[in-house]
């Protein structure tokens, strides 16, 4: 989202704006420190299999990684002082299987009053190269930008270490570790290779890859740069540099670097790219001049994958775009803003047009998977549930079509609110190029003239298509030929999406065969409301190390 004098006016005016909400409404009020902030969690457009915060506003993932104790911990950009980007801080999250979140305290705060906290990552640091941690083994690093605009605007990069696990965070003495002298610097994703740790981070209106190595994290040398590639767009922003195993080849894998641009997409503001290539520890190689988009629709942007996941490479997207984040209406409804893309695992495929691309799937979903709902089996024909009693008002669609070996028919999912008429709708058509869309136009609680309704790709296909859909009150994400092609989509209906149908038909043989099974999806949060309906988070363990004694911020009472 920055760029250099519109985003610092942005900034100045977002400061200004906390500085204004709090005279009116709040005196001496902090951000608060050692404890989550609570949440209601039940409001209509809440989704309930999906992260967001519990209020305020949030962008970027932000140091994901994965404990040794399997503890997957979520870190995101966060304004806890307003509903719109701004006064940036690391918000945290930990979670046993990337859907039932526990909102922790707040991680890392600005250190003084002209500066944020923006996107960055964390590593586990067993061996100690860091320094931090003599004896421990679970210590955390976080490598992330400092953007400062007073007085001059400067992003640097910094780390900060946890000897809790990941809870509480003290900023190292000598930050920065990392300053090109520059206002467009920023996203520094690390991770470790054979004996050394490397960083990636983007430069981002040169449209350079910068990549630096280190034995500390904290001197940092220039090893190469990757520069100039693919889709610009205005700005490079949040790059990954990360291994992606193949799929069905025991230890084997492939390198990606992975961009997001913002603005600049092909559908309108942010989007996400990838290209495959070699690593050698220092320079990034393509194997080909190509790039993927990873997601088809509009609201992917920002994606890291975790750290320490040994044999899989897990990703989360923020699912928005920044030509509309700040106008949606859970705003000024809820108090809250945008929600994470669900967890996907990334691994190489072969497509069948394109060869060796990165395939997304829904990381296992058996910890939300509830009820059967239905399931049939049939040539052309229709399913139609109301799941207006399903209290997560969230499903899991499963389609499979056989014997395609006539390219003709299609199948649409449609789903639609009885009460105010307004419907989201999607689906197939198999005419050679397989043109899979969506058509979220009729949806009627959010108009802004770039919220895009109509959206499509097009999938070359064997004889089978599978399609699996992910619906969660506000957003969609769809997984196209086991992960071959993913979408992710908000939508803001003004009444709950209640009755769901699924119609197959048109088929050019006989015996094609459309089975579709919808099961619903647990509410993650209902569970940890109180009597009074509200989420209040979990509390770091050791509260009395690692913190952060410099904070600056104002916020909710
Ligand atoms: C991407 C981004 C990052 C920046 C952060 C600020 O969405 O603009 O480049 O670090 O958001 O919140």
């Amino acid at each position: 989202m920055w760029a250099t004098s519109p985003a610092i006016a942005a900034f100045m005016l977002s400061a200004y704006t906390v500085a204004e909400f709090c005279s009116t409404t709040c005196t001496s009020a902090e951000v608060p420190t050692g404890t989550p902030i609570a949440g209601d969690y039940d409001g209509y457009l809440r989704p309930q299999v999906h992260f967001s915060p519990p209020r305020g506003f949030m962008n970027d993932p932000n140091g994901l990684h994965r404990s040794d104790d399997g503890t997957w911990h979520l870190y995101y950009q966060y304004n806890p002082t307003d509903t719109v980007a701004g006064n940036q801080h690391w918000g945290h999250a930990t979670s046993p299987d990337l859907y039932s979140w526990t909102n922790q305290p707040i991680a890392l705060y600005p250190v003084n009053a002209s500066s944020f906290i923006f996107t960055g990552s964390a590593v586990t640091d067993p061996n100690n190269t860091s320094g931090f941690f003599p004896d421990q083994q679970d210590g955390v690093v976080a490598i992330y930008t400092i953007a400062t605009y007073e007085p001059i605007e400067l992003q640097t990069q910094a780390i900060a270490y946890s000897r809790d696990g990941g809870y509480t965070f003290t900023p190292y003495d000598n930050n920065p570790v990392l300053d090109a002298g520059s206002s467009n610097f920023r996203d520094p994703k690390v991770v470790w290779y054979e004996d050394h740790w490397v960083m990636v981070v983007a430069f981002s209106q040169e449209f350079v890859m910068a990549i630096y190595t280190s034995p500390d994290l904290k001197s940092w040398t220039h090893a190469s740069n990757f520069t100039q590639y693919g889709l610009l767009g205005l700005q490079y922003e949040c790059p990954n540099l990360v291994e992606i195993p193949i799929d069905g080849e025991e230890g084997q894998s492939t390198w990606m670097m992975f961009v997001s641009i913002n603005p600049g997409a092909p559908l309108g503001g942010s989007t996400s790219w990838y290209t495959l290539g070699d690593f050698d520890g220092y320079t990034f190689t393509p194997h080909a001049n190509d790039i993927h988009f990873p997601d088809w629709s509009k609201d992917a942007y920002a994606a890291q994958f975790f750290y320490n996941t040994p044999g899989e490479a897990v990703l989360v997207n923020w699912a928005s775009n920044w030509q509309y984040t700040n106008a949606v209406p859970t705003g000024p409804k809820e108090e809250w803003r945008s929600s994470m893309g669900q967890a996907r695992r990334i691994s190489i495929k072969q497509d069948p047009r394109l060869g060796a691309i990165a395939a997304s799937e829904p990381y296992d979903m058996s910890p939300v998977v509830d009820e059967e709902l239905a399931s049939d089996t049939f040539g052309n024909g229709s399913l139609v549930i109301d799941f207006a009693d399903v209290y997560s008002n969230a499903v899991l669609i499963e389609m499979n079509v056989t014997n395609l070996e006539v390219l003709a028919g299609s199948v649409n999912y449609t789903f639609l609110s009885p009460i105010s008429g307004e419907y989201l709708t999607g689906g197939v058509l198999f005419n050679g190029n397989n043109d899979i869309w969506q058509d979220r136009s009729h949806i009627k609680g959010f108009e802004h003239p770039l919220f895009t309704g109509k959206l499509s790709t097009a999938q070359i296909i064997d004889d089978t298509f599978t399609m699996q859909v992910v619906f969660d009150r506000t957003l969609i994400e769809t997984y196209i030929q086991d992960g071959l092609q993913a979408s992710t989509s908000t939508f803001f209906p003004e009444e709950p999406l209640t009755i769901l149908s699924v119609k197959a038909g048109g088929y050019g043989a006989s015996n094609t065969t459309t089975s579709v099974r919808v099961r619903s999806l647990k509410s993650v949060w209902r569970p940890q409301e109180d009597d009074a309906g509200i989420v209040s988070g979990g509390y770091a363990k050791n509260m009395t190390s690692g913190h952060n004694s410099q904070r600056y911020s104002a916020g909710w009472q």
